[in-house]
């Protein structure tokens, strides 16, 4: 079927019904006080796109596996992913009140709440990806990649909240050690986590790291463009913000045209990654196409 890059592509669609009424299901599945299961499904059943996940499934079928194997690793990235936009949002990072079009869970349950959800979600990552369905051999990789993702996801957030990055670092360079931290390396991750999931040959989970960690610098640089670009009633959470608050963003540093023709290198980078898959990653070179494009 012909794709546009404007739709959100088939093999997203398919994801995102596979996996919407599991992350209930897995949340249901643990033994929580009804306050912090409600606050955490708030924060996780919430109308998220679903990209990691979806790549994490992806990532596993394109390497031969079959999808179901890729389930619980790809609820455990979203789990990470939601954590890290509670925090996010949180008045002492970023201050929004508004996330996947409703109030953020701190406006909504309060600030302790927010900080203690988002605080459960990362051990309940970790407890799918222990819960016996994956070989020894698999869950040490699976918990291992997942783990330093998530250190380098929350280094990315100290770097763009509180500073930190190396002085000898031009500002450009800053720049994108940012956001590889801060978004990079969990789209990667999630990758990486289906290639796992689905047992690929080391140079086939090689090409799927670096097709993750090159789509995942431009999703960020994306974001940065849509924050300036956007209306937040389409996004579904406040723009126009990066500016005002003094962050460290493509367009504010390098201008809309260079950041666009970096999406656009980015694109063609993490595609030509793919090339050791041949004909099998179509999948993955439509969804990379169309995140280079998306609007929200
Ligand atoms: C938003 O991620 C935060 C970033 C890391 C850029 P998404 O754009 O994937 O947000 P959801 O999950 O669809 O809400
Ligand atoms: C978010 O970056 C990165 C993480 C949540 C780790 P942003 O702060 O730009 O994300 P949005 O724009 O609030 O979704
Ligand atoms: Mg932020
Ligand atoms: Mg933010
Ligand atoms: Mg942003």
């Amino acid at each position: 079927m012909k794709q546009s890059i404007k739709t959100p592509p088939t093999a997203l669609l398919e994801a995102v019904e596979l996996i919407e009424p599991l992350l209930q299901k897995r949340l249901e599945s643990f033994d929580l006080p009804a306050n912090l299961y409600d606050a955490a499904s708030y924060a996780v059943v919430n109308g998220g796109k679903r990209v990691r996940p979806a790549l994490t499934l992806m990532c596993c079928e394109v390497v031969g596996g079959s999808r179901d194997l890729a389930i619980d690793a790809a609820i455990a990235v979203e789990f990470i992913h939601c954590f890290s936009l509670v925090h996010d949002d949180l008045p002492s990072i970023d201050n929004d009140e508004l996330r996947r079009g409703k109030p953020t869970l701190h406006i909504h349950a309060g600030e302790a709440m927010a900080v203690l959800a988002g605080d459960l979600l990362l051990p309940l990552a970790f407890e799918l990806l222990s819960n016996g369905q994956y070989t020894a051999t698999q869950q040490s990789k699976l918990v291992r990649t997942l783990a330093s993702a998530t250190r380098k996801m929350v280094a990315g957030q100290v770097y763009d909240t509180l500073g930190g990055l190396p002085e000898h670092l031009s500002a450009e360079d800053g720049l994108k050690e940012i956001h590889k931290n801060k978004t990079g390396a969990l789209i990667s991750c999630a990758c990486t986590l289906g290639g796992i999931c689905g047992k690929a040959s080391d140079a086939h989970l090689k090409a799927i790291q670096e097709f993750g960690e090159t789509t995942g610098l431009m999703f960020q640089i994306v974001d940065d463009l849509i924050d300036l670009q956007g209306e937040s009633e389409h996004v579904g959470k406040a723009t126009g913000k990066d500016a005002d608050a003094g962050k460290k963003t493509y367009p504010g540093t390098i201008g809309v045209e260079e950041s666009l023709c970096a999406v656009q290198s980015l694109q063609k980078r993490a595609e030509e990654a793919l090339s050791p898959l041949g004909n099998d990653a179509e999948t993955l070179r439509l969804f990379n196409l169309w995140m280079a494009h998306r609007t929200r």
